[in-house]
Order: structure tokens, then sequence, then C-alpha cells
């Protein structure tokens, strides 16, 4: 079957970025990396080695008179290169609704928490803050509304003792880098199916193991 064609969307560091395009570089994966679009002309992830041989573009979202102008240039970018799936990995801006509509069903976000916990920005912090012991990351459907939509994958981990957010973070990164390229391959297989609000993935059910607890007891 033809890989699916796939946009990413950056506006940073691009580690996520980077996860995927490894992942795609083996030769059973279903999708392969076709442009990388950064909205952030100074984004340290347009300069990240996996890059060699990928197309990108920088489309600045200050260059445009309002939001609905800022998503028609991305969509046509995305046109462009025959993109079928877009993946927003750190891309820091909110994209028109009638982009993430014409989108829906075919547009990934990976956010560092357990959605519904912590929308928004300084997930770390703000799980801190409320003394959670169990974070961790979630990539789900882009729906219009900021950090919502059907959740494919989530993975927790534990907040440790000592945690700052510089050691949070790190240890939600490793998992976002492991879920991000399992649910691109089930997009790209065709074995996602969203009822309602929640998605149904052929042939994987929910883990069966020992629950994860924090902390043990
Ligand atoms: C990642 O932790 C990603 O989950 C988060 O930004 C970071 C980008 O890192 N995204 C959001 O907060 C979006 N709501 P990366 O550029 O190294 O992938």
């Amino acid at each position: 079957m033809a890989r699916k064609r796939v946009g990413i969307l950056i506006s940073g560091r691009g580690s996520n970025m980077a996860a995927l395009i490894h992942a795609a570089g083996a030769k059973d994966y279903p999708a392969e990396i076709a442009l990388v679009i950064s909205n952030e002309p100074s984004a340290a992830g347009l300069a990240h080695e996996s890059l060699q041989g990928i197309a990108t573009a920088v489309i600045d979202h200050r260059k445009f008179a309002d939001r609905d102008a800022f998503g028609k240039a991305i969509d046509e970018a995305l046109q462009a290169a025959k993109v079928e799936i877009v993946c927003l990995a750190g891309f820091m801006r909110l994209l028109p609704t009638p982009f993430v509509q014409k989108w829906s069903g075919r547009m990934l976000n990976v956010h560092p928490a357990l959605l519904p916990a912590f929308k928004g920005l300084d997930t770390h912090a703000h799980a801190l803050a409320a003394g959670v012991k169990i974070h961790g990351c979630t990539v789900h459907f882009v729906e219009p509304e900021l950090d919502s939509g059907p959740i494919i994958v989530q993975a927790a981990v534990p907040v440790l003792t000592g945690d700052d957010e510089e050691t949070l973070a790190a240890r939600v990164l490793a998992e976002e880098h492991r879920i991000y390229p399992a649910a691109l391959r089930w997009l790209a297989e065709g074995r996602l199916k969203i009822e309602g609000n929640r998605v149904v993935i052929d042939g994987v059910s929910a883990a069966e193991g020992a629950a994860l607890l924090s902390p043990p007891l």
C-alpha cells in the first residue's frame, strides 16, 4: 500500500518531529514525511539533522492579516505537497476553525499532559503545582477548541519526589516520542475509528497489564 504523505507543523525544538521522521525511516512504516512547516523562522527544529532530504517551509504568522489567511497559506503549502495527514508537533499557534474542520480526522496533536487535565501552556508546572502523582502525555485528533479532540493514546509517568519542571518534562517527552509515531502508524494504516469522543484502534486494546501506581504500595 502507498505510504501516506504527512506534513508536520512545528514552532520550536522539533524533537517530536524528529521522532516521527525517525519512525518513518523504517521500511515497513506506513507514512512518509513530505513536508515540515514552521511558523517561526528561527525554530531550532528547522536545523535538525533528521531533516536532510525533507522539504521545509517557513510560514510566519506575523506576515498575515489574520488567522484565516495564515491557515489558508498553510493549507496551500500542504496541498502543494500532496499531504494527506497533518501532525502538529510543538506547534504553538491556534489554527483557524475552517482549517481544522477541513483536516478533521486527518490531523493529530501531541500534548504534554494527560488530557483533559492541564490543557494549554506550562503543563509540567501546573502538574507539579496540583500535586498529581501521575502525569503524562496524549496524542489526539485535533478539534477547533484548544487541546481537545478524541484521544488516541496516552502514556503515564510517575511524578517523583524532587522533580522540577525540567526533570518531569524530560520524563514525559521520552514518552511523547514513543506514542506519537505509534498513533501516526495507526492512522496511516486506517485502523482508527472515531466513535463519539472515543477512538477505537483496530487490533489494539487497552493494556491488560498492571496499573501504574505512584507511589507504589
Ligand atoms: C512538546 O512537549 C509538545 O508536547 C508540546 O511542546 C513540546 C514541543 O517539543 N506541545 C504543546 O504544548 C502543544 N500544546 P518539540 O518541539 O521538541 O517536539
